[in-house]
């Protein structure tokens, strides 16, 4: 049997499905640019075949999705389905054929035909099929990277964010600067505050540029000796940048982005002056202490023979009394020197006392005390003072301040009494003492009185020491330098705090902070 010779018809046929075919595989091979070349294959097989519509869907893990459309496209997700599962089109639904790669399938190419297929067609349309399988598994692929580069970059972002906003949230300065000293990064407590710089402005720029205050010698060596030694390096530093003289902590902290040496240098900044000023209380508070121990350790062994060279200079006078009364010359000076010793026995006992006051066990509080009241009482008992009636005196006290709870009255008169006399002798003859109340600024912060004095002032230098036990300026004699100390213990036993404001040759201004309760 021999093969007729294929009729002039037919050949022209098969003749242009090859050239249709070479020119799809043609588009394959020369670029993966899957979206516009599967475009172009389905057009050109809607014209070989004189189909309607073309389009190739993928079938992904989650079904099927339309992936590519020659020309109108308005083929159906579910024709596809019926189409799948049926393997043969019926009237008027389009030809859909599974595109499988291997066992899977990876996708169909569908076409909405206007007349039936012939068998060069069907093979043409089952190697196209073929041809794009590849293609379809490469393009779902992609897909897959792209949803994951996707997902990945949003969530490197959110991390980033997250990062970001703890070190925005916390209450430092914090910068980071690379080799070339260029910020990397630059949180938001350094864009605030009067050496605030904004972040736009500070990121990539190199260290000297921003912070050109600095000199760029001592900040180069500074970053230098982290980057050398890869050692944190901490210290302090006071700056009066915000307006009232701050202490601030620098910690230099070096980082490494891989095994090799410092990348990078963290810079933190923290204002620590609360923190240094309530190290500097306890401080204090320790020192009282221990002042106290001491006094009730010697008061008795110095109360005893006080006692005694008193009551022996009281006998000595009787017995010059006596001496002058049988006529006896007794010499004028002895008298003086009686006299005299009586006065210093005096100052030591009031000494002792003072003394005793850190040690004596502490009366218990016991009343609601109004702060007001207390004062009121105090220039009370300053009213016959012969000095401190020839001063003007101003209250400007808050009527609606809280009580001071579990106070002890007469400590907190003592307090005010002690503040009062100290302006009083600041000020000498002549001057102005202001007592003002009013209520905190915080809820902590309960009442406030100040002492305010247009007297000597204190020079900056002496300010730390005017709270130290025995610290006096005053001739000897007029000041035990026992005053403030006593104080301080005082207000510090209620719960609070005194604090100190002068200008030497302008005065000064004493502030008592008390916590308070409401009614
Ligand atoms: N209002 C003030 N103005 C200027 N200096 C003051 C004032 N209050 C206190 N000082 C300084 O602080 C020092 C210590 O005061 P403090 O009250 O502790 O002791 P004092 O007044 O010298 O002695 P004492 O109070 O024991 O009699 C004073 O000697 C004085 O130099
Ligand atoms: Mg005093």
């Amino acid at each position: 049997m021999t093969t007729p010779p294929p009729t002039p018809d037919l050949e022209a046929r098969a003749a242009r499905a090859l050239e249709t075919l070479a020119a799809i595989t043609g588009e394959l091979a020369s670029a993966r640019a899957l979206e516009t070349n599967i475009e172009r294959i389905l057009r050109r097989m809607e014209a070989h075949l004189e189909a309607r519509e073309a389009s190739v869907w993928l079938h992904t893990p989650h079904g099927l999705a339309r992936g590519w459309s020659g020309a109108a496209a308005t083929i159906t997700e579910s024709e596809v389905r019926i189409g799948l599962a049926a393997g043969a089109a019926g009237p008027g639904a389009p030809l859909v054929v599974p595109i499988l790669l291997g066992e899977r399938r990876v996708g169909a190419l569908v076409l909405r035909l206007r007349r039936a297929l012939d068998d060069e067609e069907r093979t043409l349309v089952a190697i196209l099929a073929n041809l794009l399988a590849p293609e379809l598994a490469h393009a779902e692929r992609s897909r897959q990277l792209e949803v994951e580069v996707a997902s990945r970059t949003a969530e490197i972002e959110r991390g980033r964010r997250f990062t970001e906003k703890i070190i925005d949230s916390l209450p430092l300065g914090l910068y980071v600067i690379d080799r070339e000293y260029r910020i990397q990064s630059w949180n938001r407590k350094r864009e605030t505050g009067m050496q605030g710089v904004a972040r736009d402005l500070a990121i990539g720029r190199t260290i000297f540029e921003v912070l050109h205050r600095q000199p760029a010698e001592m900040l180069r060596r500074e970053f230098d000796e982290v980057f050398g030694t890869g050692r944190m390096q901490e210290y302090q530093m006071e700056s009066a940048a915000s307006g009232e003289p701050r202490t601030y902590r620098i910690t230099k902290i070096p980082m490494r982005l891989g095994d090799g040496p410092v990348t990078h240098v963290i810079t933190i900044g923290e204002d620590i002056t609360d923190w240094r000023q309530a190290q500097e209380r306890f401080v204090q508070s320790e020192k009282l202490a221990a002042i106290g121990q001491l006094a009730a350790g010697v008061m008795h062994e110095i109360n005893n023979p006080l006692a005694t060279i008193a009551a022996c200079a009281e006998s000595l006078g009787y017995r010059m009394d006596d001496l002058g009364r049988s006529g006896v010359a007794v010499a004028p000076e002895t008298r003086d020197f009686l006299e005299i010793i009586d006065k210093e026995v005096v100052r030591c006992k009031q000494i002792v006392d003072g003394l005793l006051d850190f040690s004596r066990p502490k009366q218990p509080r016991r009343e609601r005390a109004d702060l007001n009241e207390v004062i009121q009482r105090t220039l009370f008992l300053l009213k016959h003072h012969v000095r401190f009636k020839k001063l003007a005196v101003q209250t400007e006290l808050d009527p609606l301040l809280s009580r001071v709870p579990e106070a002890n009255t007469e400590q907190l008169v003592q307090v005010f009494m002690a503040l009062l006399l100290n302006a009083m002798d600041a000020m000498g003859e002549r001057g102005t003492v202001r007592i003002v109340t009013r209520r905190g600024a915080t809820a902590g912060d309960g009442a406030v009185a100040e002492v305010v004095d247009t007297g000597t002032g204190i020079a900056r230098s002496e300010l730390g020491k005017i709270f130290e036990p025995f610290y006096t300026t005053k001739p000897q004699g007029q000041g035990t330098g026992l005053g403030l100390s006593i104080c301080y213990g005082i207000v510090q036993e209620h719960g609070g705090r005194i604090e100190v404001e002068s200008t030497l040759g302008q005065g000064s201004t004493f502030r008592v902070i008390l916590p308070v309760v409401e009614g």
